[in-house]
């Protein structure tokens, strides 16, 4: 087996000067691929194909893949790649959002949503407030980089792949699409991935398809494993966004109007941003009744590597903006933003503004059991107290509900397949088109199986989900695979259990292996599949009408933390969470989904900040310079309860989608965060409403306390904290 390496050499240029004549005498290299070698079509993307699989020409990244060297080991293939010589010719290029804007370099279509009179709305409200707020980009940072393994069959074209993606159905596609050769010769087989959280639902192509090239030109398996500082350049994350908003409201706090705009950093392709624009624009209101809105999203063309899908898709960007004029009218009217939270809260049986009835809606039970739970009226007075007896340490406090649309918001999405055999002995094969990455679906599957079957986990296995055991799948993504794949198994195996009924019936007293035995002597199938699509959905944005969610999963967070003025490091006290996520199918692992999620959106704002050069040349390519949650990033106190007895009718077995609606959860550190500063500014004569950007860094944290020392400095540009490196 050779190991190939994908080495990026890129800048902006016109005409392509390659040479690569060392590298391919160095020991050990068995071949170069360039687009040269690609048998069928080298125009590629998840959903336009405007992307290509190897540069041909213009390249419009840093990280921009040109070709790939094939040799025995990892090392050989390295060091030949960087031995390849790539001249470039620069181009004009947009980094930064302000850029794009700047050069109206956007994507189409642009989106809005709109409901109710915006006009007559302002016109009602006692106050009209604008604001605006950034937030950085995020690497996905899964433990396993990007892999393949492509094996050529030797025959009709056939080749099998091994890969580590959320889409064993997209790679399939789109390496026949650039072998040239139809679906039904290439099949892609995951075992599980070690991580996804979206980074694996479009961007894995990137790779997997270089490496499928390289295996077909040799005739013989290719490797590929990407190392961590090549994967963060070269993969993309999640969308660094710009919100801009007016928001009306009475003196009560009632929101009465919003106006808000969204711009996104999507980068150098189109991949997903499109639906990652437009879930944001489903969250925009976040938990909030808002009855006069427009909402517009634009999709930023940058020079920067594509961003892509990441667990929330969107929607923390749209709530983390809601968030902030949410906090900016309960400053300006000098209200605790508890209040106006609560005030605001959507009712039973109110619309979105996408015009969605809300129905079993229980925001003010999470929200209510959240409060109690934490002790929110104690701790706050307890922190009013402490800030009291201490100037240059404060602390801080937020409530932050969520409400997570559940459903692909392309409809045609929301369909999966199962396929189940049962074999002589007794044991079960299980299939279903979902993907394993560390959030429990298989588990899950199993134990519907289990429960439709009627017997122990222990006789069903899942091996690996393969595009030859069931076809045409959905990415493994929107938190719906346990809704849609287990609807889907659920359906394989009351087929099968139809089938056995009436041995069952024959032998009452009979074990399952007699039943199995006696079906098969008399000829039964054993192998069922089953299918399902989720009902009533297909939004039109031209009428903005028809069901994007088949519903929502709420959950509500409160937490506590402690700044340190001076130094802007701070401290996550505690956090208490309440989840409403149904009947849970598995309550271990749905608290492990909470907690993992609340991490992940900790570290999204408050610790992770992606640099770019003014270039658009990323510098943070690892852990070194590129901070995750650690152990003690981890509130001392957390707390996370699922709601008792709210059982969803719209899902399997009563049941509610978990994976991406908690991760937005971590906005209540955040929100503490800038509760604390508020207090810090008070100090200083300082009060109402100011901006702070995502994530809430040491130097943010540190600039937004204005003091005496900070007068000391001119004044920070929210873009640029040092001279090398600007905000994207
Ligand atoms: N949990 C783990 N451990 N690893 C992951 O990669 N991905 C998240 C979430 N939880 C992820 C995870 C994302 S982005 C999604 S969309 C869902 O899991 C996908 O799986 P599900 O539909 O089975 O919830
Ligand atoms: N969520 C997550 N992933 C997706 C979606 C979505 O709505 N649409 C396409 N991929
Ligand atoms: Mo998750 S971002 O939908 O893979």
């Amino acid at each position: 087996m050779s190991t190939i390496i994908v080495e990026t050499q890129s800048g902006f240029l016109t005409e392509s000067s390659i040479d690569s004549s060392v590298a391919e005498a160095m020991p050990g290299v068995a071949c170069c691929v360039f687009a040269k070698d690609i048998p069928g079509s080298n125009a590629v993307g998840p959903i336009t194909y405007d992307e290509t699989v190897l540069a041909d020409g213009q390249v419009t990244c840093v990280g921009h893949i040109i070709g790939a060297v094939v040799a025995d080991t990892q090392l050989a293939a390295q060091r030949a790649a960087k031995a390849v010589r790539v001249q470039y010719q620069d181009l004009p290029h947009i980094v930064t959002i302000q850029e794009a804007i700047a050069a109206q370099s956007f994507y189409q279509p642009i989106r809005t949503i709109k409901s109710g009179d915006l006009e007559a709305g302002f016109k009602q409200a006692d106050h009209i407030l604008e604001g605006e707020m950034h937030i950085g980009g995020q690497e996905h940072f899964y433990l396993e980089t990007n892999v393949t393994l492509a094996v050529p069959r030797g025959e009709d074209g056939e080749m099998e792949l091994f890969v580590s993606t959320q889409s064993p159905s997209k790679t399939q596609l789109l390496v026949a699409k650039v072998l040239g050769v139809p679906a039904n010769r290439v099949m892609v087989r995951v075992k599980r991935m070690g991580g996804g959280f979206g980074g694996k639902e479009t961007r894995t192509t990137v790779l997997s398809t270089v490496v499928a090239v390289a295996a077909n030109k040799l005739k013989r398996p290719v490797r590929c494993m990407l190392d961590r500082d090549e994967d963060m350049l070269v993969t993309g994350g999640r969308h660094p966004f710009y919100g801009k908003y007016k928001v009306g409201f009475l003196n009560s706090g009632k929101v009465v109007a919003l106006d808000v705009s969204y711009y996104s950093n999507a980068g150098n392709s189109m991949d997903l941003s499109l639906s990652i624009m437009e879930r944001a624009l489903f969250h925009m209101e976040n938990s909030y009744s808002v009855a006069n809105v427009r909402g517009r999203g634009f999709v930023c063309r940058t020079n920067l590597p594509s961003n892509t899908a990441f667990r929330g898709f969107g929607g923390p960007q749209g709530m983390m903006v809601t968030e902030s004029w949410v906090t900016d009218v309960a400053q300006s009217l000098g209200r605790p933003a508890e209040e106006v939270r609560r005030l605001n809260l959507y009712v039973e049986g109110e619309s979105t503004p996408y015009n969605q009835m809300l129905d079993q809606l229980t925001l003010d039970r999470c929200w209510d059991e959240c409060l109690q739970r934490s002790g929110y009226q104690q701790r706050r007075a307890a922190a009013d107290l402490y800030n009291r007896l201490n100037r240059w340490t404060k602390r801080g406090l937020a409530i932050v509900p969520t409400k997570f649309g559940i459903s692909f918001t392309a409809a045609f999405l929301n369909q999966a397949g199962a396929l189940v055999h049962i074999y002589t002995d007794g044991s079960v094969l299980l299939t279903h088109g979902g993907t394993e990455m560390g959030q429990g679906l298989h588990t899950k599957m199993v134990q519907v199986a289990s429960r439709v079957l009627g017997i122990p986990c222990s006789k069903i296995h899942i091996s690996e989900t393969s595009t030859n055991t069931v076809p045409n799948t959905s990415p493994t993504a929107a938190s719906a695979s346990s809704d849609l794949n287990g609807a889907a198994v659920l359906n394989a195996c009351q087929t099968l259990i139809q089938r056995l009924a009436p041995y069952k019936t024959l032998n009452p007293k009979g074990s399952w292996e007699d039943w199995v035995k006696a079906a098969y002597f008399d000829r039964v199938n054993l192998s069922a599949n089953g299918f399902y699509k989720t009902p009533d959905l297909g939004y039109s944005f031209d009428t903005n009408s028809g069901r994007v969610f088949n519903y929502f999963t709420y959950g509500v967070a409160c937490s506590e933390v402690e700044i340190d003025c001076l130094t802007g490091a701070h401290k996550n006290l505690s956090t208490t969470i309440v989840m409403d996520v149904g009947h849970s199918l598995n309550p271990a692992i749905d608290i492990g989904q909470v907690e993992g999620g609340f991490l992940q959106g900790l570290g999204l704002f408050t610790l992770e900040e992606l640099h770019y050069s003014p270039r658009g040349v990323l510098l943070t390519r690892g852990p070194g310079s590129y901070k995750i949650p650690a152990f003690g990033d981890i509130p001392t106190q957390l707390t996370v309860s699922l709601l008792r007895d709210a059982p969803n009718d719209k899902a399997i077995f009563a049941s509610k989608a978990v994976g991406e609606p908690p991760l937005f959860l971590a906005a209540s550190v955040f929100y503490a965060i800038k509760d604390a500063i508020t207090a810090a500014r008070v100090e200083s004569g300082v009060s109402g409403p100011f901006r702070l950007d995502s994530p809430a860094s040491a130097e943010r944290i540190r600039t937004a306390c204005c003091d005496r020392f900070t007068k000391l400095c001119p004044p920070a540009d929210p873009g640029t904290f040092t001279p090398w490196s600007v905000q994207v």
